[in-house]
């Protein structure tokens, strides 16, 4: 599993769009750092990998890059390895790649890397461990609980953030290209960050777009008008993201081929003519969400979807518009619990009156 065998079939469940020509075929490259530019990071050999996942022991998912195992470091700090995998159509680029990328982005929204591995016989990448996984599992009620409307909020304003930082504060910026759920991790606290550089691409700013000889990306997520042009801004995550903000509303797939409607997109939209915005949001929130707050992230998740990128939001005009939405559902939650109290306050005054009132005599205990 480890050794690379050049030549071996790509995995068929990949869901990657990669056609004709590789990842690496892209008009600018991310620039080259050396890997131990960052003394934050620290190489591995295999044998440490061994140790510290104890034998691979405990696999907690998979993806395109490979396998990723549980880990715990000498420090007790935990972390995930993703082990490079022999059957992945990505590869030894792509991990350079991903490494270059992660030594110079930091932030509180970003999964950290931790370390690396490239001992000769193998690639891995050690990461931050994020305790209560992705969002995907949390959405499909696969994480064993449901995620409450202002939970959802929360996340996807952690996810927005990180999103903007690599739009509009990392130099050159950066183009995430696989914005999904399974992308975002989960801390304790379920505070969201974004995983997965693999994907990205570093681009000279943004004016200028990238134009590139393969569409990349997760069906479902990927921007319509890159697919057709093959020209990459940061608009095309803007498009997953809203994409991603349909799910977080309805809790459906975004594609769901046997339906008339198989993208969310217009499965959402066409429901939301003369109906309620109750029509559309996921059931298992039981109702419980400010109507207001609702209909002010669908509004934003139909204008991040928008067919051309120049009228979709940027992230930053997304932050604000999530963070409304939550200020809007936080006065709900806030007006539920005065009510439960004042209920609670009127039922302790109701036992003072009572205790003060005297009531019928009691027989006494014998
Ligand atoms: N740092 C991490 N902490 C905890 N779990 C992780 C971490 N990184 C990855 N995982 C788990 O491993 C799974 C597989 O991750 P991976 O990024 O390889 O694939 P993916 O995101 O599901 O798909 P793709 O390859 O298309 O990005 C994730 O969905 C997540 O549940
Ligand atoms: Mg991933």
């Amino acid at each position: 599993m480890w050794k690379r065998h050049p030549g071996l079939v790509p995995e068929s469940g990949k869901k990657h769009l990669e056609e004709k020509h590789s990842l690496y075929d892209m008009p600018h490259p991310p620039q080259s750092h050396p890997l131990r530019a960052d003394p934050r990071i620290m190489a591995f050999s295999y044998t440490q990998l061994i140790g510290i996942t104890n034998n691979f022991a405990r696999n907690i998912g998979k993806g395109g890059f490979g396998v990723v195992f549980h880990g715990c470091l000498e420090n007790g700090k935990q972390v995930a390895v993703k082990l490079h995998s022999q059957s992945s159509p990505q590869g030894e680029k792509q991990f350079v790649a991903e490494v270059q990328n992660l030594t110079r982005i930091h932030h509180k929204n970003l999964v950290e890397l931790i370390g690396y591995c490239i001992d000769g016989v193998g690639l891995a990448l050690i990461y931050e461990y994020m305790a209560q996984g992705n969002l995907h599992d949390h959405l499909i009620g696969k994480a064993g609980r449901i995620l409450s409307w202002s939970e959802r909020l929360k996340i996807a304003i952690g996810a927005a953030e990180g999103l903007e930082y690599l739009h509009h504060k990392c130099l050159p910026p950066i183009i995430h290209r696989d914005v999904k759920p399974s992308n975002i991790l989960l801390g304790p606290d379920l505070e969201a960050k974004i995983a997965d550089f693999g994907l990205s691409k570093a681009y000279r700013g943004d004016n200028e777009t990238n134009v590139s000889t393969n569409v990349v990306g997760t069906p479902g997520y990927v921007d319509p008008e890159y697919h057709n042009t093959l020209q990459l801004t940061a608009k095309s995550d803007v498009y997953g993201f809203g994409v991603l903000l349909f799910e977080l509303l309805t809790g459906q797939f975004p594609l769901v081929p046997s339906s008339g409607k198989p993208h969310i997109v217009q499965r959402v939209t066409s429901k939301l003519v003369y109906t309620p915005i109750d029509a559309i949001m996921d059931p298992r929130l039981g109702g419980q969400f400010d109507a207001n707050s609702a209909w002010k992230v669908e509004e934003l998740a139909e204008q991040c979807t928008q067919a051309s990128g120049s009228r979709r939001p940027t992230m930053t005009k997304v932050i604000l518009e999530l963070k409304d939405s939550l200020e809007l559902e936080v006065g709900r939650l806030n007006s539920k619990l005065k009510h439960s109290e004042d209920i609670d306050t009127s039922l302790m005054s109701s036992f003072e009156i009572e205790g003060d009132t005297p009531g019928p005599s009691l027989p006494f205990a014998r």
